[in-house]
């Protein structure tokens, strides 16, 4: 029970819909996430159906409010995010045309160069930000305009996954800004679509919705989707933001300065900039934050503590993190010349290229268990370090703090490794609950609880542990980093061809 008022976070992710409960003080009332199953119907290909998201989404409402006792006149508002850069295509009376096409879908290779040519790279980047991904949504729009003509004819509103969260909840096509960038259709400078952008890829520009700022309310909670979900009618839901700008709301990560390092299955540097700032090659993501009137930097590594998992259950199945860690931590720094490439699944930050692979360089006999495991461990911080030193040369050197968090993070050994091969503090904080968690401080924000995101995180947020980097250990990786450098270029080639023969078998 509680006696003020709650926010509700709602995070539709790729693996479940997760409803988050908060109160005024930030305390965790209740949470809930229902499964949410993939499907990969052809190599490459990521989709999920939309109408599973909802019926998720409206049970993990309904279970949060049953098990925390809110009642639902109590919630005074709501807040979203999600997966971003997902394709939902709907016709004009709000139906689902085609399953969605996800953010880790890699069909698109081929749009991506053709968006490059139509609109060349520079002013691609120029607009947007950033350079087409075969992950971002423009390129996924065309794919279906050129593969399935019949469904696009049909096409009349596109959407973001959480945004048809957000249409179910209250019927109106609306979108958060920080999503909107993640399109590629966005010029991150006005805010606002580029008429530039959806000129050049034959998109019409009534298809794409209204956007808001983070914590803008977007519409209310119709008596339809109160009926599904157990919520009152008329509760306002609030823009939200794309899953990462979330993530960065919901860690205190709202300020130019402070870095949000997340070590989930991807790994995720995030960095909020006072102003569009874009790198010029397009190798960093540049989007619009969820805090209004802010943007962000962010480099994306695919496998973090995804290679971790990998590494686990291939070559260690049934030992423990704990355990493996530990063993780790008896092997010195450098772990005696063996490096580790974590791209398992490809990369994108800062080499966007889906057919590269994972390696261990330099081994020896003498190399056990141990050695193999702290090279995952240190090639994960080097891929990561990366990014961060992308962030640093783009015009933000000034970095206060980094505050890491994600599944990865509870490893000591490893927040320690990150503090050494980035040479900065790092620190934890008290707020585990993610994206869902920086969704309901927005809604907290719109509710008028908070005047603004940055009051909603200090009164919220709370350094809980300082990791300091440890001088010795610092100049040694300095000395093993530009090794791990070298070797994506020098491997590049042999991961074309390593794919291409994989294939022939
Ligand atoms: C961000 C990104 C992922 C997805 C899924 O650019 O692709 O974070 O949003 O979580």
């Amino acid at each position: 029970m509680t006696n003020g008022r709650c926010f509700l976070g709602l995070d539709i992710s790729t693996t479940g819909a997760k409803a988050l409960l908060i109160d005024e003080q930030g305390q965790v009332k209740g949470s809930t996430t229902s499964p949410l199953s993939l499907s990969m119907p052809h190599p490459l290909w990521s989709e999920q159906n939309p109408r599973d998201w909802w019926a998720g989404m409206a049970l993990s409402i309904k279970q949060a409010l049953d098990t925390s006792k809110v009642p639902a006149q109590s919630i005074a508002a709501v807040g979203l995010t999600g997966q971003m850069h997902g394709l939902v295509l709907l016709d004009e009376s709000g139906e689902v045309l085609r399953p969605a096409i996800l953010w880790n879908d890699q069909r698109t290779s081929k749009q991506c160069d053709e968006i490059r040519k139509r609109l060349g790279k520079e002013r691609l980047i120029q607009i947007t930000g950033n350079d087409a991904l075969t992950g971002f949504t423009a390129p996924k729009i065309l794919w279906v305009q050129q593969h399935e003509p019949d469904i696009y004819s049909h096409a009349r509103h596109i959407l973001l996954p959480k945004d048809y969260i957000r249409y179910r909840l209250t019927g109106q096509y609306g979108m958060d800004r920080a999503g909107g960038s993640g399109t590629l259709l966005f010029d991150i400078k006005e805010r606002t679509w580029s008429p530039e952008m959806l000129k050049a890829l034959d998109i019409p520009p009534d298809w794409m919705s209204t956007t808001f700022e983070g914590p803008q309310i977007t519409g209310r909670v119709t008596a339809e989707a109160a009926a599904a979900t157990g919520l009152a009618e008329g509760t306002p839901v609030v823009a939200g933001g794309g899953d990462q700008a979330a993530q960065a709301v919901g860690v205190g990560a709202v300020e130019p300065g402070i870095v949000g390092v997340t070590l989930g299955t991807s790994g995720v540097v995030f960095a909020t900039t006072p102003g569009p700032l874009v790198e010029p090659e397009g190798r960093l993501h540049a989007f619009c934050h969820a805090v209004p009137e802010r943007w962000h930097f962010m480099g994306v590594m695919l496998s973090a503590a995804g290679s971790f998992q990998w590494y686990r259950d291939t070559l260690a199945p049934g030992a423990s993190f704990d355990a493996l860690t530990a063993e780790a931590e008896a092997v010195p720094p450098g772990s005696e010349g063996l490096l580790f490439l974590p791209y398992l699944t490809g990369e994108r930050t800062p080499y966007p290229d889906p057919l590269a692979r994972g390696a261990w360089v330099g081994l020896t006999a003498r190399h056990t268990r141990a050695y193999l495991t702290r090279a995952v461990l240190e090639g994960v911080a080097f891929g990561l370090r990366d990014s961060f030193t992308l962030i640093q040369e783009a015009g933000l050197g000034d970095i206060r703090r980094v505050h890491v968090s994600g599944g990865g993070a509870k490893s000591a050994l490893w927040r320690q490794i990150l503090a050494d091969v980035f040479n900065a503090e790092l620190v934890t904080v008290n707020t585990t609950e993610g994206a869902a968690y920086g969704a309901a401080l927005l809604a907290g924000v719109g509710a008028g609880h908070w005047p603004d995101v940055e009051a909603a995180c200090a009164g919220t947020i709370k350094v809980t542990g300082r990791i300091e980097p440890d001088a010795q250990r610092v100049a040694l990786y300095a000395d093993y980093y530009p090794q791990y450098r070298a070797l994506y270029p020098a491997l590049s080639g042999t991961f074309a061809t390593l794919a291409t023969l994989a294939a022939r078998t």
